[in-house]
């Protein structure tokens, strides 16, 4: 099977929620896209969206995460799986979502708009940045593109949204192949 074809039956075949949410991770990821979609992104940032948490069908068992109080570190496996496949321009944002969410939280007012799933996270994830980390990750090349596939991470966790189907994302996938 190719990459693409095992990417799409991946998100079909998912029935595991994300994190302590009430959707599941494939409808979480489609909706991020489809906030990248909405807010006119650049094709790049629609398909770092829509794979931007792939790492969880990597990892064993996700729900067990925050109920062990363990971090997975799905942003790390997700981008060094995709990276093999995917533009750069694709993959970066998805190795940083993590760090810009650690960038955002500074604010307070961030900060207690997150899930309460998201908090646990945040604190097995090492916490909101100090200043010093705060102004050297301002300076990273993708980190304008990072802030927003974070801000539409937050908050593409609607139940019972229609959604598109993963197939209709099969082109642009193709499109973003190394
Ligand atoms: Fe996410």
């Amino acid at each position: 099977m190719n990459i693409v074809s095992q990417i799409i039956s991946s998100y079909s075949n998912n029935k595991s929620l994300y994190l302590g949410e009430k959707v599941t991770i494939t409808e979480h990821m489609i909706q991020t896209a489809m906030l990248a979609e909405i807010n006119n992104c650049s094709s790049d940032l629609v398909c770092s969206s829509l794979l931007h948490d792939y790492g969880h069908f990597i990892l064993d068992n996700p729900d067990n995460l925050v109920v062990n109080k363990k971090d997975g570190r799905h942003e790390d496996i997700g981008y060094n799986f995709l990276k093999k496949h995917f533009i750069k321009n694709v993959v970066e944002p998805i190795k940083y979502h993590v760090k810009a969410k650690k960038y955002l939280a500074r604010d307070n007012k961030y900060y207690q708009g997150l899930s309460d799933a998201s908090k646990v996270s945040l604190k097995l994830q090492g916490g909101i940045f100090n200043d010093k980390d705060a102004k050297e990750f301002e300076k990273n090349e993708f980190f304008n593109n990072s802030i927003k596939l974070r801000k539409f991470d937050d908050n593409a966790k609607k139940v019972g949204l229609k959604i598109k189907s993963i197939n209709e994302y099969r082109s642009l996938l193709i499109s973003k192949l190394i």
